[in-house]
């Protein structure tokens, strides 16, 4: 009996593992490989030879463009870099011209270096080129998430990238590929969903997006997988007040870390991300961006990651309180590149020192180096025939109504029916008299959430082009149809129909930190006065996360979470009015009341209020 059976187990064995392989490791079909960074070493090493160790240093130096002393230093410190964190605009204002006026005086600099290494110049692109004013703005991830959708995932990011461009930047600190389990987090929305299988599909398809089939293409930017690893899982009350989650401590033993976080960078590896951002956050006590296992062993050794590390914000100051040790730890732990906003001076300094000390080996230096020119060769920024300046003929299609297209089919997708009761949904374009309300409807700041010209983004007109939700149904209703606004919801008696649009307002990463995801009370009110007149009501939510709801959810005749759906109010309108059908499925799983976070908390049978997937439609 037991002879018989073994080869066939052999076999069955060999096909699963035939399977994986075609599945995990070779493209889906179609998709063709990128090139291997490391393919351009040969270029690399010969010009690595030719650098003296100041020349290195400066490579691995990013100072934020705000905090130059003088745009001089780009050529006395042999900058390799530069960032515009969340508010580092350029002086010269907002728009288009003054960014890409920037972006082209500063790379000008890299250009009166010896070498004339040019710059990389990185930005939050985080749901489109979100900084400048008249960009389209896509959802956030959270919303991306529930379309589920890899191709249009892929889309956006490669509008996104095209934008970017138009700046000439050329390098967006995107992907995020967070696994938030905890929705008190304020950077949940950053994340496409709570379940890895996802993020690990939908994170690949972003970064195919942003760096193209071809990191040379001139509409193509190098991507960024962030934050390394386990961002999105820190204990509550671990992190230094006044934060409650974010940049605290993800307490898992090691298995449970690479099934929930590590998914995002298998895939994102696999296509090729160029750079990878360690997180804020410590895994068991030990800060990501000072842990050696987490930076060299695993992701550069076990997963053969051949582009380069970039810490976040200041974030190697917190690793102890010697910042010359901070600096020695995090290099010799493999970061690479070094967000160092202001004292930019005195990181130069220390590691040259270090390494003239023997602290940091040469051999770390020309690793690190060599990882980051090798993004440079390959996204074309040494090829002598190439303009190195901004192509301003992209400024054509910069919030384009083609870009913008896209954006509210990625709002129509990404809005999740919770319910539809008495036929409520969808709304006749014909409705006699339609009264909308709550502080969300007309405000296009509150829809665009987090990193929309602001770090924290901004409630009110953030940036021209969007379309509210309240604007998008006066504009998709019936001529006969009267749409008044009420914000507080008094005054619909005698209306047909109510919309209210509630939720949150803008916030960004540990600001967004709350102990409470209840509705604010004028939300609630809101609510209950249109319900007070008898009518049919349509609650949308506009939030970064699931919310506890209970409260309203029983005066609601339909419900949709619409996330945090940028500039385009229309696709709202479109699923509102039925010339489309919901289609979005939940990236999170929806809590019944705060004692169910975080989920997968493993003392409790997990029962949400909707479950991972939930999706009505009509
Ligand atoms: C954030 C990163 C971001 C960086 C640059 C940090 O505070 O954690 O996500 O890329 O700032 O703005
Ligand atoms: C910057 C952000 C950065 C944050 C870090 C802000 O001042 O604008 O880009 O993420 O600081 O705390």
């Amino acid at each position: 009996m037991m002879k018989c059976c073994f080869p066939l187990r052999r076999r069955t064995l060999l096909a699963v593992i035939l399977l994986l392989v075609v599945f995990l490791v070779l493209p889906p079909a179609g998709v063709a490989a990128p090139r291997p960074l490391a393919s351009f070493d040969p270029q690399v090493k010969a010009l690595l030879t030719r650098m003296t160790l100041e020349e290195k240093i400066g490579q691995m130096t990013q100072p934020d463009q705000s905090f130059l002393k003088d745009p001089a230093d780009i050529e006395n410190y042999f900058l390799g870099s530069v960032l515009s964190g969340g508010n580092s605009d350029p002086k010269a204002g907002n728009s288009l011209q003054a960014w890409t006026d920037l972006y082209d005086q500063l790379q000008a600099h890299s250009q009166k270096t010896r070498l004339r290494i040019p710059l990389l110049y990185g930005v939050d692109a985080v749901h489109g080129h979100n900084n400048v004013l008249g960009a389209v703005v896509f959802p956030h991830n959270i919303g991306l998430g529930c379309t589920r959708d890899a191709a249009l995932v892929e889309e956006v990011a490669r509008i996104t990238a095209e934008e970017v461009r138009a700046t000439g930047i050329n390098w967006a600190f995107a992907p995020c590929v967070t696994v938030p389990q905890d929705e008190r987090w304020g950077r949940t929305y950053e994340g496409f969903s709570e379940d890895p299988r996802l993020v690990r599909r939908l994170g690949a398809a972003a970064v195919r997006g942003f760096q193209g089939g071809d990191l040379a293409d001139p509409l193509s930017v190098l991507a960024c997988a962030k934050h390394y690893l386990g961002d999105g899982g820190t204990a509550f009350g671990s992190a230094k007040r006044p934060n409650l989650l974010d940049q605290g401590d993800t307490r898992v033993d090691e298995a449970t870390l690479r099934r929930i976080h590590l998914p995002g960078y298998l895939s994102t590896v696999r296509a090729g991300v160029g750079s990878i951002m360690p997180s804020y956050s410590s895994w068991n006590g030990v800060k990501c961006s000072a842990d050696k296992y987490l930076l060299t062993d695993l992701l550069k050794r076990q997963l053969g990651f051949q582009g380069f590390l970039i810490s976040d914000y200041n974030a190697i100051d917190q690793i102890t309180n010697d910042y010359r040790k901070c600096i020695e730890i995090s290099i010799n732990a493999g970061m690479d590149m070094v967000m160092v906003p202001d004292h930019y001076r005195e990181f130069f300094t220390d590691l040259r020192d270090l390494v003239n000390d023997g602290k940091v080996p040469m051999a770390r230096i020309d690793d690190a180096v060599t990882r980051i020119l090798r993004v440079k060769f390959a996204l074309g920024l040494m090829d002598t025939n190439r303009s190195l300046f901004a192509d301003r003929g992209l400024w054509a299609s910069f919030g384009s109504p083609a870009h913008r297209a896209v954006a509210r089919r990625a709002v129509r997708e990404s809005l999740v029916l919770l319910k539809n009761e008495h036929h409520a949904l969808p709304i006749s374009k014909h409705t006699g008299r339609l009264v909308v309300a709550g502080k969300n409807a007309d405000d296009l700041g509150n829809q665009c959430g987090g990193w929309t010209i602001d770090w924290q983004g901004k409630s009110g007109d953030v940036t021209p082009g969007g379309t509210t939700i309240l604007a998008a149904i006066r504009h998709a209703v019936s001529p006969s149809t009267q749409v008044t606004f009420s914000k507080d919801g008094a005054a619909a008696a005698g209306a047909d129909l109510g919309v209210v649009v509630i939720g949150e307002k803008p916030y960004a990463e540990f600001m967004g930190d709350r102990a409470d995801l209840a509705l604010a009370p004028e939300d609630v009110a809101a609510v209950k006065n249109l319900k007070a007149a008898g009518i049919p009501v349509v609650v949308i939510l506009i939030s970064g996360r699931p919310m506890i709801i209970n409260d309203v959810l029983d005066e609601a005749d339909a419900f949709i979470a619409a996330w945090l759906p940028g500039t385009e109010g229309e696709g709202v309108a479109d699923v509102l009015f039925g010339d489309y059908k919901p289609i979005g499925k939940l990236s999170h799983s929806w809590p019944r009341s705060m004692a169910q976070i975080p989920i997968n908390r493993g003392d409790h049978p997990y029962d949400p209020l909707f479950k991972l997937g939930f999706g009505l439609s009509y």
